[in-house]
């Protein structure tokens, strides 16, 4: 088997040549490789043995750390038990135990979950569950769909349709019939509200767009609005106190169905189960990914209410055609379940939220101190989540941001760079002394930082 030594692994150019990697500068890396070969905790290490704190959690999705031994023996046996059973006319055990878990572990009446292989997938099945239910009920002209502009809704085309990240759009042609809300990032027009803590006081008027687009288009026109309950990829914009509710409240009035999009809030980042626990609104449809696992397997899922099941299950016809023609070959995977229910078992037994609220205060503190560094323009935070943006080098947004990351791996330390932020994500386990280390190795990136 040619299979490479992670320990003694290649990294000469016509190795690396033949992985076209995902939203990496694949030039820049095949030049400089990062290569990460094993992880435990909240560290990874990396090619030539050097531990690297994991700052962002993986991408958003091992909160719980690496390699814990709960999900590992879990996926250990679930693929020697059952390695794959058809995902379409059959069932398997793991599927129904998960859905099980998470209807128990997401807001009420939030109790049908529909199984893809990504956070990606959730968002395109979201959106295609919206116009099919409206269509079900007989309101098939209910096909527009809202997102937000710094929306990031994944890749595929319903995502970036909805999604409101230029360098995500711009490249692709024609999307889906779309419309956006502005963003919830005040700062960028009021420097007064640079540097917030938590949710914004003032903002929450920012829905009230909405009832714009429905003047424009009206409501018999739209199916749903798709938004995070804080962006997480743009760089952690929290919606000010308010405006989940107001866009709650339009929606029910106007027929709308609200997709929360948690592939980054659920399951603990924000320190409850899902971002619509901490911010107070249940939305129609939830989407998940990410930290159902803990990242250690890929698994999606969107959560449904009982009225939207009722209404596929009323207008299916006859009992062995199809309610909802979709799904995936990999939807609700019988190894990935397995992961899914020992992660999420994990993150209640260990009490990860507890800790999460706990540890919140502390990294809000240690990170808004970086307040009157170099280079920053905001700071923005909840749960164990923040996004930095760094003033922009004319025409080249994103340099600054990648320059300081690869300062922080240097030093030992991961953070994401994304457009012209950083973004912090620490693992739920992380130890105060940790907190400080990530904040004084970025203190010091951006001071170093021409
Ligand atoms: C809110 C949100 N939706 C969807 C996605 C896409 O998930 P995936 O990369 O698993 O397709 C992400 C990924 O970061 C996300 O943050």
């Amino acid at each position: 088997m040619d299979q490479p030594d992670p320990k003694k692994t290649r990294t000469d150019a016509a190795w690396l040549d033949a992985h076209w990697m995902p939203f990496t500068g694949n030039r820049q890396f095949k030049a400089h490789p990062r290569m990460i070969v094993s992880a435990e905790g909240a560290y990874y290490t990396d090619s030539d043995g050097k531990k690297i704190f994991d700052g962002l959690s993986g991408l958003w999705c091992c909160g719980l750390g690496h390699a814990r031994r709960e999900i590992t023996e879990a996926v250990s046996r679930a693929v020697a038990t059952l390695d794959y059973a058809p995902a379409f006319q059959y069932g398997h055990p793991a599927s129904f135990a998960l859905a099980n878990k998470i209807k128990e572990l997401t807001p009420a009446g939030l109790d049908y979950v529909f199984f893809t292989g990504s956070g990606s997938e959730s968002a395109d099945t979201s959106l295609k569950m919206a116009r099919a239910y409206w269509r079900a009920k007989g309101q098939g002209t209910k096909t527009r769909l809202i997102g937000r502009e710094k929306g990031y809704h994944g890749v595929n085309f319903g995502g970036i349709s909805v999604g409101g990240i230029v360098g995500n759009r711009k490249t692709f042609g024609q999307t889906l019939e779309a419309d956006h809300l502005p963003h919830t990032q005040l700062a960028l027009t009021d420097k007064t509200a640079a540097f917030t803590r938590g949710q914004p006081a003032k903002g929450a008027e920012l829905a009230d767009d909405l009832l714009r687009l429905i003047a424009l288009h009206d409501a018999s026109n739209i199916a749903a609005v798709i938004v995070e309950p804080f962006a997480g990829s743009a760089g952690v914009v929290i919606p000010p106190v308010g405006y989940l509710q107001r866009l709650r409240d339009i929606c029910t009035a106007n027929n709308i169905l609200l997709i929360f999009d948690e592939v980054i809030t659920g399951f603990g980042r924000t320190g409850a189960f899902t971002g619509a626990e901490a911010f107070g609104v249940t939305p129609d449809l939830l989407n998940l990914a990410k930290q159902v696992t803990n990242g250690a397997q890929p698994l999606g899922a969107v959560v449904a209410k009982k009225e939207i099941y009722d209404t596929f299950m009323a207008t299916g016809g006859p009992d062995y055609m199809l309610e909802f023609a979709h799904g995936y070959t990999y939807s609700a995977h019988p190894v990935a379940c397995a992961a899914g229910v020992a992660a999420l078992d994990l993150l209640v037994q260990s009490k990860a939220l507890e800790r999460v609220r706990e540890l919140a205060p502390y990294f809000a503190d240690q990170v808004h101190a970086l307040r009157g560094r170099k280079h920053l323009t905001d700071i923005r935070s909840f749960g164990l989540a923040a996004g930095l943006t760094l003033d922009a080098l004319p025409g080249e947004p994103a340099r600054r941001p990648y320059e300081v990351a690869m300062k922080c791996l240097a030093k030992g330390v991961y953070v994401r760079y994304g457009g012209d932020t950083i973004q912090l994500a620490p693992p739920f386990i992380t130890e105060k002394a940790e907190i400080d280390t990530l904040v004084g190795v970025l203190a010091d990136a951006l001071d170093a930082t021409a």
